[in-house]
């Protein structure tokens, strides 16, 4: 099936982060040739379908070029498949799932990345969210393996027989979290083990990395988490000042309390979920980082954001 990405490089679905606020920003800052597409953060269904009005807020009120998948997560094939039908009758063009997430919630509600424990069943669940959609891609998103990586090859192969139309591998383990070390070749033997593309995933830091993921993997995308909470323009590589950097915190806080009423005390926290790793523009310069991190009052560090637009 005909995937609805405009670009090779796609956002990865980051929870407590790409929700729509951020999303957005994001992909008004990269043109569609670039950042292809980006992904909701994981909803959980339970044991019921999820109602259409919480499918289209996670969603977002605004639509882009790019597409925006709607990630999926849960145990229950039934309430699954429902809420993926649910999903593409709001508007999602395109449904993911997530057999990765390293969450005890997760592994004890056999969803995420327990299934990585379980070809049969992955498969078994990417079958029945392909049979509940009529005419949407359904991708899914893996990690290498539990705690191996040496049936990479099986999962990637039960998940093209459940009729996956795009495969993401991340390439650490769930043993191994967020390991900064990383093997790309895990990448590579998905790549050669399956028919259907492939997006790599996994310790990608800078623009440059995009290309040579692919280039040594021969994936088809590549889809960036970690380091776009950084670099929002990694994926156009667009280098940007420290006005335009604090812009987009600043647009970004704004967002937050304007579109859902965020406390300020929560909106300063997403914001320093962002300077924790903030790189571009050379806003936040690595000795001031513990400076930024530990002020309390939130209209202090707008104040500090406002300046430095101006600067
Ligand atoms: C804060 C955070 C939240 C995440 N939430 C999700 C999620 O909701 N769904 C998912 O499939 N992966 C999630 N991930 C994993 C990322 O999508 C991605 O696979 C991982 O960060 C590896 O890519 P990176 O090395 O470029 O960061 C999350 C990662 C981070 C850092």
């Amino acid at each position: 099936m005909q995937l609805p990405f405009t670009g090779p490089w796609l956002l990865a679905p980051m929870e407590g982060v790409t929700e729509p606020c951020f999303r957005e920003l994001v992909l008004e800052r990269n043109p569609p040739d670039t950042l292809g597409g980006a992904f909701t953060e994981f909803v959980r269904v339970v044991s019921e379908a999820l109602p259409a009005k919480t499918l289209r807020k996670h969603l977002g009120p605004r639509r882009f070029p790019q597409p925006v998948g709607l990630q999926l997560m849960g145990a229950d094939l039934a309430a699954l498949a429902e809420t993926a039908r649910r999903a593409e009758e709001s508007g999602a063009p395109l449904i993911d799932l997530n057999f990765g997430c390293p969450a005890k919630g997760a592994l004890r509600g056999c969803s995420g990345s327990d299934l990585l424990r379980d070809p049969v069943r992955l498969e078994q669940t990417v079958k029945a969210v392909k049979e509940a959609v009529e005419s949407i891609p359904v991708t899914a998103k893996i990690r290498a393996g539990y705690d191996h990586a040496n049936d990479v090859e099986i999962l990637a192969r039960a998940a093209e027989a459940g009729g996956a139309d795009l495969l993401t591998v991340h390439c650490r383990t769930r043993a191994e979290f967020y390991s900064e070390a990383v093997e790309w070749e895990r990448i590579a033997r998905a790549v050669r083990a399956v028919s259907i593309p492939v997006c790599g995933n996994g310790g990608v830091r800078t623009h440059a990395d995009l290309e040579r993921m692919r280039a040594e993997t021969g994936c088809s995308y590549v889809m960036v988490g970690q380091a776009a909470l950084g670099d929002p323009w990694i994926f156009s590589g667009r280098s940007v000042g420290a006005a335009q950097a604090a812009d987009f915190l600043v647009a970004y806080a704004d967002l937050l309390a304007e579109r859902s009423g965020t406390r300020p005390a929560r909106v300063t926290g997403r914001l320093k979920q962002l300077l924790a790793r903030w790189t571009a523009g050379g806003l936040v310069e690595d000795e001031e980082r513990g400076e930024w991190l530990s002020e309390r009052d939130p209209e202090r560090t707008l104040v500090r954001l406002r300046a430095a637009m101006t600067a």
